[in-house]
C-alpha cells in the first residue's frame, strides 16, 4: 500500500488524473447523457458495432424475461462453451464464462462444475438487476467465448486478457493489458485481481505492471515477464479503438478490445467512466496528454480541420509514444 501511496504522489507531479477532475473535466464535459445506454447496455453497444463493421463477440442470443429463460437450452445449441453476462453490468460481477461440458453440467473457465440449474438462477439473478449498474432490471446476453491468441499463453493465466485504450474525442491517449489471474476468476477486471500493463502507444510494447495496488514486472501465476512483450496488430487494435469516437459520439471513454484465436481483434465493451490505475501501469499521468489532445482539437478546430482515424492514431504515436523500457 505504501509503495502506491508513493507511487500517486510521484505522479502528481506528471500530470495524475484524480477522480474529480475526470467526472468533471472529462466525463461530463465531453460524455453526452442521452448516449449513455449505447455503451452502459452492451446489447445496444453490440449492434452499434455490428452496424458500423466493427467486430464483437457474435450473440447467440438474449434472455429479458423470467420466462423466457426456458429458451437457454435452445439459444445454447449444441455448443460446449459459451458466455452469459448482465448487459448493463460492469468490473466483471456477474459474468460466467464456460469453457466445457462436464457429464451433463458445465465447466466454467477457472474450472468450477455447475449445473444447468445454476446457470438458470445466474440468469434470475442478472435480471432482477443484482450486477446493474443502479439495480434497475437487466437483460442477459449469451454470446461468444472468446479464445486468447496464442501471444499471450506465457504471460496470462485462464481466462482472456484484454485490451484498455482510453480515447478523447477519437483520439487514444493511453493503453493497458489487462492479464487475469488465478485470483480474478478469469476475468480481466483490475478490482477483481486482474493485472494491468502499460502499453507503449507507438509500437504496442508492454511496460510494467501494477497488480493489487504494487507495481511488478512478473506474473503472480506463471512468473513470466510481463514488460517488454510485442502486442501483435498493434496499430490495428488503435485504429479500432479511435474508430469507437464515431460509433458511440461519446468524447472519453474506454475501450475495451481483445484478440481472438480465430476472428483476430474484437470490440468487448465500451466504458463512458474509465478507471485511473491505467495511470499506475503507464508510470504517466493522464492529464499530461488530454491536455495535450485539447490543444490539437483547438489548433484544429481554428483552421478547420477534422482528422481521420489514421491522422488522429499518427498525432498520438508521434506525441506520447516510444518510452524506454523501464528497469528493475
Ligand atoms: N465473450 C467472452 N469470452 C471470454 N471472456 C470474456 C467474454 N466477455 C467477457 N469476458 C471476460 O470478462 C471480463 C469482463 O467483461 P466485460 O464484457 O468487459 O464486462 P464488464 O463491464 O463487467 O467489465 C473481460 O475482460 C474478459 O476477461
Ligand atoms: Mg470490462
Amino acid at each position: 500500500m505504501f509503495g502506491l501511496w508513493k507511487t500517486w504522489k510521484a505522479l502528481e507531479a506528471r500530470g495524475i488524473m484524480g477522480i474529480n477532475r475526470r467526472n468533471a473535466d472529462y466525463v461530463l464535459k465531453y460524455n453526452k447523457r442521452s448516449l449513455y445506454p449505447i455503451v452502459d447496455d452492451k446489447i445496444i453497444t453490440k449492434e452499434r458495432a455490428i452496424a458500423a463493421g466493427i467486430h464483437v463477440p457474435e450473440l447467440y442470443g438474449v434472455i429479458s424475461t423470467e420466462k423466457e429463460i426456458d429458451n437457454l437450452s435452445e439459444i445454447i445449441g449444441g455448443r460446449t462453451d459459451f458466455v452469459v453476462k448482465p448487459a448493463q453490468g460492469a468490473g466483471g460481477d456477474g459474468i460466467l464464462v464456460i469453457a466445457d461440458r462436464f457429464e451433463g453440467r458445465y465447466r466454467t473457465v477457472s474450472g468450477k462444475i455447475i449445473s444447468h440449474e445454476e446457470i438458470e438462477h445466474q440468469i434470475s439473478s442478472i435480471l432482477t438487476g443484482l450486477y446493474s449498474l443502479g439495480g434497475h432490471r437487466d437483460r442477459a446476453l449469451i454470446e461468444y467465448r472468446v479464445t486468447p491468441d496464442q501471444i499471450f499463453k506465457s504471460i496470462s493465466y485462464e481466462g482472456v486478457p484484454d485490451i484498455r485504450i482510453i480515447v478523447l474525442m477519437g483520439y487514444p491517449v493511453m493503453a493497458m493489458l489487462r492479464l487475469p489471474t488465478r485470483q480474478s476468476g478469469g476475468k480481466a477486471n483490475l478490482h477483481q485481481g486482474a493485472i494491468g500493463v502499460g502499453v507503449d502507444l507507438a509500437t504496442g510494447l508492454t511496460l510494467r505492471g501494477t497488480w493489487l495496488n504494487n507495481i511488478i514486472n512478473k506474473h503472480p501465476d506463471t512468473t513470466n515477464a510481463v514488460d517488454g512483450v510485442q502486442l501483435p496488430y498493434w496499430d490495428g487494435f488503435m485504429k479500432l479503438a479511435a474508430g469507437c469516437y464515431e460509433l458511440c459520439g461519446l468524447g472519453y471513454i474506454g475501450v475495451d478490445m481483445v484478440l481472438d484465436q480465430e476472428k483476430g481483434p474484437l470490440i468487448l465493451e465500451l466504458n463512458a467512466r474509465p478507471g485511473l490505475n491505467i495511470q499506475i501501469a503507464n508510470d504517466c499521468g493522464l492529464t499530461l496528454r488530454t491536455h495535450a489532445v485539447e490543444a490539437r482539437l483547438e489548433e484544429l478546430q481554428a483552421r478547420g480541420i477534422i482528422e481521420t482515424v489514421q491522422e488522429r492514431v499518427e498525432f498520438v504515436q508521434e506525441m506520447f509514444g516510444h518510452i524506454p523500457a523501464v528497469e528493475g
